[in-house]
């Protein structure tokens, strides 16, 4: 099929308000809006202004009254327990008033912040879609963060209820969420009144009396009382979520996504990138914790209609590298979006693809790959292994939905591997120097967005207005500043190079090295420190610690380097994959101070590096690369 990329794209170009307005009217409004881009409104615009809507309505309600209540709205599939579960639209729809019962009768109302602490069950699907409804913002968290994040989330977002699980389930072993809970609670200046608790058979949790509320009880009394909550309008500038987000501090970023358009932009992306139709079914592989699950998990799939996958597991282990292709063989699932790494650890452990070839899958369409560099060496073996297209695409959380794809449901164009292809409808992607200059074709610079952002992108930061500004608008006035670094080449293809800042990203998973850098100064014996992100083969990046120990310590710097490791265990998460700290006697620094993490990275993965010409004492790098290659890492080179 010939691409309508060029003409949709110049549609939007001509008359970016009326292509979001044709756009909305697949969708149901209680009220239409006054104005489709308020320019003036918000802190960069706001988009369907005076509109009336719910998200919630969109996803369940208006399927069912359009007599899709028995279709398959959502397919539960956990190979950590076994369980298997199909819910109708119908199903979801009384799951969703039940919980939205509990969450009035609980005392949250439109407006109120709920923060979810959720491994992947359909009960948490479920929870973000009664908070919709009742218009209460809800804010997820990711399981693997430690007790500090969940606190420090719960007192940003002011939230009023937690809900969150007895357990999660690693390979191996359950990760209980009640201590981390207890503790973040404890943490928290912010108290919220209740928290409730959804019982997993493999790991009880002890409920605090008063506090904590058994989740199926409540929820179970309410279905049986048949609760009918119905869906409480909100204003499509009205916040649907906050999703925090590792920013270049310590202090995570809650971005916020209003109700209006969200919908149209997840509803719009759905059938023109991901090319889905009503009744197919997706699967994105992704944590409801991140920004994948909220939109390609949960609501753009149900704002179409389409079936969705829960997905409880992992690509390898639970309990192979065959469980992607069970599962799309099982659900007949047409489009697979996952993260790079998920397919370099499948590659890792079934090259040949034995796997793939083992099971039927004539359903499958592509294979959608963002989150990292898609590395194209990973993305030719899919594309050889599943002869479907595989398709990078790249875009972020705050965002909300792809900046840059090759649109299937458009017509394919063609692919450039290691470009995640062309800007979509709404984005206008520029390459700036660090002056702001246009750069040429072909030229490395700050890939930038010009002003205004389509629907979907945040608004703002939540209660952070100013902090906005600073750290998307300021630094090249009149576009948003993505803080990736790029080219796009003369065909128009953008190819993501790197950060321009302190965030790597760690198997899909985004990381600041700032962050992990305040807590390993946190340890008593640490004078100074530098985290890197050092190549990793699986995970992308891996997080390396150098650690400069305080005059007069003298105990084994090896207890300490496992201190610290423990210390960024707890205090952010797992999820940081924070294992290597290293004790140097110093670090490079430039002559007016600034420690050169840039030079150490390539150190440490043993790339081509220059001395750079400021450097205070270039002595100190041989220290750093002995250091590194005592531990295995990298060999320095010219
Ligand atoms: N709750 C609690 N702990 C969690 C967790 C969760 N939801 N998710 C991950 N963790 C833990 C892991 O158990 C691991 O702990 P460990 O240090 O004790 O082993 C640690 O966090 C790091 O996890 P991860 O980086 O995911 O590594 P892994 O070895 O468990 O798995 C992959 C490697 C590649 C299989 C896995 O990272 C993966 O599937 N990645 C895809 C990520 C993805 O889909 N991202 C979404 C963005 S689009
Ligand atoms: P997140 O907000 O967690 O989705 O992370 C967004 C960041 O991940 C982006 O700013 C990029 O640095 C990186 N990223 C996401 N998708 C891609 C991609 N397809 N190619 C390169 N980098 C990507």
């Amino acid at each position: 099929m010939q691409s309508e990329y060029d003409q949709v794209y110049a549609a939007w170009k001509s008359d970016p308000e009326g292509f979001w307005e044709r756009a909305a009217e697949g969708l149901d409004w209680f009220k239409p809006s006054e104005q489709v881009f308020a320019a003036d409104d918000g802190v960069h615009g706001r988009w369907f202004t005076g509109a009336e809507t719910n998200t919630c309505y969109n996803c369940v309600d208006r399927h069912v009254l359009a007599g899709r209540g028995a279709d398959t709205a959502v397919i539960f599939d956990s190979p950590m327990t076994g369980a298997k579960r199909r819910f109708s639209f119908g199903d979801v729809l009384r799951e969703v008033k039940a919980i939205a019962a509990v969450l009035i009768g609980l005392g949250v109302g439109k407006g109120d912040r709920v923060i979810l602490y959720m491994p992947m069950v359909p009960e948490a699907v479920f929870s973000m879609l009664a908070c919709a409804r009742i218009g209460a913002v809800h804010s997820v968290v990711f399981g693997g963060f430690a007790a500090n994040e969940l606190a420090s989330r719960i007192d940003d977002s002011g939230a009023q209820l937690v809900i969150t699980a007895s357990c999660g389930l690693e390979p191996g072993r359950a990760v209980a969420y009640k201590p981390l809970l207890d503790l973040a609670m404890s943490l928290a200046k912010v108290k919220p009144e209740h928290c409730l608790v959804l019982q997993r058979p493999e790991l009880v949790a002890e409920l605090l009396t008063g506090r904590d509320i058994d989740f199926e009880t409540a929820v179970m009394e309410e279905r049986e009382r048949g609760a009918d909550i119905a869906c409480t309008p909100v204003g499509a500038t009205d916040p649907l979520y906050i999703l925090y987000t590792s920013g270049t501090t310590g202090q995570p970023k809650g971005v916020v996504r209003d109700n209006g358009g969200h919908m149209v932009a997840l509803y719009w992306s759905l059938s023109a990138i991901f090319g889905m139709k009503p009744g197919e079914v997706f699967w994105a592989v992704s944590d409801i914790g991140w920004v994948v699950g909220h939109s390609y998990i949960v609501y753009a799939p149900l704002l179409a209609g389409v079936t969705t996958v829960v997905f409880e597991g992992k690509p390898v282990g639970t309990p192979d590298a065959g469980t992607f292709w069970r599962i799309c063989a099982e659900h007949q699932v047409k489009v697979l979006f996952a993260a790079p790494t998920a397919f370099r650890a499948i590659r890792r452990d079934d090259p040949e693809g034995d796997f793939i070839k083992a099971y039927r899958m004539p359903h499958f369409r592509a294979l959608f790959l963002a989150g990292e560099r898609a590395d194209p060496e990973t993305l030719k073996w899919a594309e050889r292994m599943l002869g479907v297209p595989v398709i990078d695409h790249w875009w972020q959380t705050e965002t909300g939905w792809p900046i840059v794809a090759n649109p299937l449901g458009l017509g394919l164009l063609p692919v450039k591997h290691g470009s995640p292809s062309v800007p979509m409808p709404g984005y206008a992607v520029e390459i700036l120097d660090d002056a702001g200059h246009p750069a040429p074709a072909g030229t490395l610079g700050n890939v930038v967005l010009r002003l205004p952002l389509p629907p979907g992108c945040l608004p703002t930061l939540w209660n952070a207005d100013e902090r906005f500004r600073a750290v998307y608008l300021t630094e090249f006035p009149g576009y948003y500043k993505t803080a990736d670094a790029g080219y796009i080449d003369e065909g128009g293809y953008l190819f993501i190079m790197a950060r321009t800042d302190d965030i790597i990203n760690c198997a899909g998973h985004r990381l600041s090295t700032g962050a992990m850098e305040e807590v390993c100064a946190r340890h008593p014996d640490v004078a100074e420190c530098a985290v890197v992100g050092v190549s990793d083969s699986l995970k992308g990046q891996v997080p390396c610690g150098f650690l400069v120990l305080k005059k007069n310590v003298s105990r084994e710097t090896v207890a300490i380097e496992n201190e610290v490791v423990r210390l960024i265990r707890d205090e952010i998460g797992p999820v940081a994959c924070f294992k290597t700290a290293i004790v140097v006697k110093r670090l490079p620094k430039t002559r007016s101070g600034k420690i050169l993490r840039g030079t150490m990275q390539k150190i440490a993965d043993g790339v081509p590096w220059k001395m750079p010409a400021t450097i205070d004492d270039p002595a100190i790098l041989d220290e750093i690369g002995a250091a590194l290659r005592e531990r295995g890492y990298g060999s320095v080179a010219l």
